[in-house]
């Protein structure tokens, strides 16, 4: 199984969310977008997802791997959750880490729009999804609901 990003910057990440203050190894790292429910930043090829409510990440995760399983088309090559120790040392945080994913203009192919629509559930909304050489890639999987195979 391919792992994303490190524990290393999980954590330095979560920690400038948390402090407003930058990490000494990666210095301070703007938020590529604030969502509803998760702050998203950028360190190279790799996005960290930082959670305001802790079910997110998890299943957000989940149903990625679920979807890589079945060969999904629309699914990233991989995610990884790491347990980041919040303050008080006696809880992890799950912080989602995903390959930076970005539109590249190109229309949708209708059937694999078609195609995603079905397999998601329909719920997959314009912001969480980008198009790369016309394949939809779901980048938040929270609205996302498997059936039963
Ligand atoms: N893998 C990614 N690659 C590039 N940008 C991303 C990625 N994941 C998230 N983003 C950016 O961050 C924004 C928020 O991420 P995401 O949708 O996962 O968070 P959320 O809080 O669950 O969102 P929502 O507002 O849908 O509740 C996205 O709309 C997108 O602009
Ligand atoms: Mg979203």
């Amino acid at each position: 199984m391919t792992t994303v990003g490190t524990l290393e910057d999980a954590v330095a990440i979560y920690y400038q969310h948390a402090d407003g203050i930058a990490d000494d190894r990666l210095g301070w790292v703007e938020s590529c977008n604030a969502g509803e429910d998760r702050t998203v930043y950028r360190v190279g090829d790799v996005v960290y997802k930082i959670p305001s409510r802790p079910t997110a990440n998890p299943y957000d995760h989940r149903a990625q791997e679920e979807a890589r399983r079945r060969g999904y088309r629309w699914a990233p090559a991989a995610s990884t959750l790491w347990p980041v120790r919040d303050y008080l040392g006696d809880e992890d945080v799950a912080v989602l880490a995903m390959p930076y994913l970005e539109d590249d203009g190109t229309s949708p192919d209708p059937d694999s729009m078609a195609e995603m629509k079905a397999q998601s559930g329909g719920g997959v909304d314009g912001t969480n999804y980008v198009v790369i050489s016309g394949q939809p890639i779901v980048i938040d999987f929270c609205t996302v609901r498997l059936r039963p195979e």
